[in-house]
């Protein structure tokens, strides 16, 4: 078997001892680069185990996640993030409210006002209605609209390239465009750009890191309470003066009856898609451009073979799923295989994993642009909380890449990568990528 992973090479499978699930959820480097052995070891051995250091039972095979999934009223999506980061934020917030001191009763109380379980974290019935009121704001015929400006963006920042290299492509072209694209739709000025990249950052430190200090736990409430204290006051200037942006669609989006979203509700959505939608989005472009610079017949290939970019993107998406995994809890007790569950449990469901299940993908590890999907991959998830900003996602992927091999070439990896990742077993991306090439014109 050939694993793709690490510094740029094809690697021989190395040989993980299934004890080496640890060594993922201690978030050791060379666990989260290449966590897919482990994970083959796991979906043999013990599809579903008890895994101490993140106080759930760990899902790995395909079918085991897609039952979960299709249940959505027996694994309840309240602790999507988990138990762990779950209790300390709770820990945190109390430590923090005991301290007494006048800024942080303001924050907690800015923070208190976005506070609502919605769409990731709700469950239905009240999660149908919530995503019946948002959905239409994200069809693949609405992004459709949107695919001119998208590339136009996508030409600019590789137009701000360096003209002979080398450039840090995440910070140049992989944080931006997803961010300069939502804050277009969403009708807030670029300019504040900066602080949702901030703000994005702080919330998402926490997610699938279980080492959450004091600081950074501070960081993240206060990042609520501005992002929150931003968009309530932007909400209401587009409920007062309504525009053609998603803003004004979602705060006055309703249901047949009537019924609109309230402002918590209104407030967390507005944070899954900032932050759920371009961290994601980044690490996908960051691996695609990855993938192309290392295996310069593909980029060749996908140069003649335009059309074969998107399978290329699908592909991208099942190896190195950005979100490798969420969580559910069990409302009752239930069993999954041979294993009982206890009511209560929360359950890691490890769709990196599912992506690569040879029961389900044949040539599980090889990434194959003309590959045709009898079952779904499971990077957007699957079912009842698919993820929203999937067509808007594929979307930006297949443009940047577009752009990407129309402008650059001859692309490699620089000799400045140190081929670092997010320390998350969570989010699964590379910090940074160094790239030299050749401007096509
Ligand atoms: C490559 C990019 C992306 C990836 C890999 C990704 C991944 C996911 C996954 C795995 C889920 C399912 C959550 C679960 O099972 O509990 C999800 C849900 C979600 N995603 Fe994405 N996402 C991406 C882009 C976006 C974008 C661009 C947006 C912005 C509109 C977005 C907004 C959301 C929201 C709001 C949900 C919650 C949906 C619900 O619970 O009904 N995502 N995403």
């Amino acid at each position: 078997m050939i694993v793709s992973c690490r510094k740029g090479l094809m690697m021989s499978a190395v040989d993980a001892s299934f004890e080496d699930h640890g060594r993922l959820f201690a978030l050791e480097q060379d666990a989260i680069a290449c966590p897919y052995p482990i994970f083959e070891k796991m979906r043999r051995d013990a599809p579903v185990v008890w895994v101490e250091e993140i106080e759930s039972f760990v899902v790995t095979r395909y079918e085991d996640i897609v039952e979960v999934l299709r249940q959505p009223e027996v694994f309840s999506s309240a602790m999507a993030t988990g138990p762990v980061l779950a209790r300390q934020v709770g820990e945190g917030i109390a430590a923090l409210a005991a301290a007494d001191k006048d800024d942080i009763e303001r924050v907690l109380r800015r923070v208190d006002r976005g506070r609502a379980k919605v769409l990731l974290s709700s469950d239905p019935p009240l999660h149908r209605r919530q995503r019946n009121l948002v959905s239409r704001a994200f069809t693949q015929r609405r992004v459709r609209e949107w695919e001119g400006s998208i590339r136009s963006m996508a030409e600019a920042l590789v137009d701000g390239f360096p003209s002979d290299g080398p450039v840090e492509f995440v910070s140049a072209f992989a944080v931006p465009l997803p961010l300069s694209v939502i804050a277009d739709r969403l009708g807030v000025p670029r300019d504040d750009m900066a602080d949702f990249k901030r703000w994005s950052d702080d919330f998402t430190v926490a997610i699938g890191s279980h080492h959450l200090g004091t600081d950074e736990l501070q960081a993240m409430l206060l990042s609520q309470a501005e992002f929150f204290e931003y968009f309530e006051a932007k909400v209401e200037d587009r409920r007062r003066n309504p525009g053609d942006d998603l803003l004004s669609h979602l705060a006055d989006a309703r249901l047949p009856d009537g019924e609109t979203l309230s402002l918590p509700e209104l407030l967390g959505m507005l944070n899954q898609i900032l932050v759920a939608g371009n961290e994601t989005t980044t690490k996908l472009l960051a691996f695609a451009v990855w993938r192309l610079a290392r295996d310069r017949e593909m980029a060749e290939r996908l140069r003649r073979e335009p059309e074969l970019i998107e399978g290329f993107v699908e592909e991208v998406l099942r190896l190195e799923a950005p979100v490798q995994g969420l969580y559910r809890q069990a409302v009752r007790e239930c069993t999954i295989g041979d294993t009982t569950i206890p009511a209560g449990s929360a359950l890691w469901l490890a769709y990196a994993s599912a992506n690569r299940d040879g029961r389900v993908f044949t040539g599980p590890d090889e990434l194959i642009p003309e590959r045709t999907f009898a079952q779904p991959h499971l990077a957007f998830g699957f079912g009842e909380h698919f993820c929203l900003g999937a067509a808007l996602a594929r979307a930006e992927a297949r443009i940047g890449i577009s752009v990407i091999l129309e402008r650059l070439a001859d692309i490699r990896p620089d000799v400045l990568n140190t081929f670092t990742y997010e320390s998350s077993y969570v989010l699964h991306g590379l910090r940074e990528l160094w790239l030299t090439y050749r401007p096509t014109a």
